[in-house]
């Protein structure tokens, strides 16, 4: 049971002079954080030769003194903002700074990280006109083409052969094409032994969609394959796609919506997930307000299992409920 948290310089940092609310509160719920973005490329390594590790440092050391695992998110991602500008405009050879970037974050980490994303969302949307056989067209693709990936989880599972080391993206779960080009590249890894233990679901869906079939369906294909599922980065809004104005304000029905859907994910994951296959269910966020979908959609959705004030949600009960299911 996860949560993503802020830290470092960030504004809702659980290290921030007033964070001592937030920080018992993941004592009090939590087994495993993961740096909503302290951890991510240009965090850890924004030029060639310099590596910070001040910020996670803090956060990773807080966690293992409370017993707490940390996930490492992410070492590979193609977000402009997230690749520090030396990487974009870099003259040398790709393949090594991929290789180093990744074996040094990793062996820096190795016997405190437990697993790691170790390539995000490197597969395009369904509709998206740019991609190239599925691919997403990124810097990486540009620079290396698909073997990027098993390069960095080459490098990755050499650096710390004990990690989990997953593939992590979003929108796998409600039925598209996206999955399919997924699963095609973990039975190509699996049948060339290049190293790889799971696939991350970030989840970040919302009250309507996807179905709980399509949930369970998509967990089970991995299933079948052996790997490792991890629910990353769990949010719930109760505003859609769909129907982005539905609530304006948090009311009891949205709240009984929300949390019906929050039981339903995770009895699902149990349901299908056998437990030598579960990464555990990780939540992206701690309070309502914390949650990144505010400033994506310019809008309060209330995705969160608490609220402002740190209180339990019937979202939190919901997934008490499927746990115990
Ligand atoms: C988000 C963070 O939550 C935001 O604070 C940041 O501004 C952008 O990135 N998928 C991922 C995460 O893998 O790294 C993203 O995190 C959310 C979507």
């Amino acid at each position: 049971m996860g949560v993503a948290v802020s830290a470092g310089s960030e504004t809702n940092s659980i290290f921030r002079n007033d964070g001592g609310i937030d920080r018992t509160l993941i004592q009090q719920h939590f087994s495993q954080l993961t740096a909503g973005n302290i951890m991510k490329m240009s965090y850890l390594h924004p030029s060639e030769n310099t590596y910070t590790f001040e910020h996670a440092d803090q956060l990773v050391n807080f966690a293992l003194e409370n017993n707490i695992s940390i996930h490492g998110h992410t070492l590979i991602w193609h977000s402009d903002y997230q690749i520090p500008t030396w990487m974009k405009n870099y003259t040398g050879d790709y393949a090594t700074l991929l290789q180093e970037h990744v074996q040094n974050i990793t062996s820096y980490y190795a016997g405190r990280v437990v697993s790691w994303d170790v390539v995000n969302e490197a597969f395009a949307d369904d509709g998206d006109s740019n991609a190239i056989n599925g691919y997403r067209n990124s810097l990486w693709y540009q620079k290396l083409g698909p073997g990027y990936i098993e390069q960095a989880f080459i490098a990755a599972d050499a650096a710390d052969p004990v990690a989990d080391l997953y593939y992590n993206d979003y929108n796998l779960e409600g039925g598209q094409q996206k999955f399919d080009y997924v699963l095609a590249m973990v039975d190509d890894f699996k049948a060339r032994d290049i190293p790889i233990d799971g696939v991350g679901f970030q989840m970040h869906i919302n009250i309507e969609w996807p179905s709980e079939s399509q949930i369970k369906n998509a967990f089970q294909q991995v299933v079948n394959r052996g790997l490792k599922v991890k629910i990353t980065e769990l949010d719930i809004p109760v505003n859609t796609y769909a129907n982005p104005d539905k609530y304006q304000t948090f009311t009891a029905e949205a709240a009984e919506r929300q949390k019906d859907k929050y039981r339903e994910v995770v009895a699902a994951y149990l349901d299908v997930v056998p437990p030598e296959l579960r990464g555990g269910i990780t939540v992206w966020g701690l309070y309502d307000s914390d949650s990144w979908l505010i400033d994506l959609h310019g809008r309060p959705d209330w995705p969160l299992l608490f609220n402002d004030l740190r209180q339990a949600k019937p979202a939190f009960d919901g997934f008490v409920e499927g746990l115990s299911d």
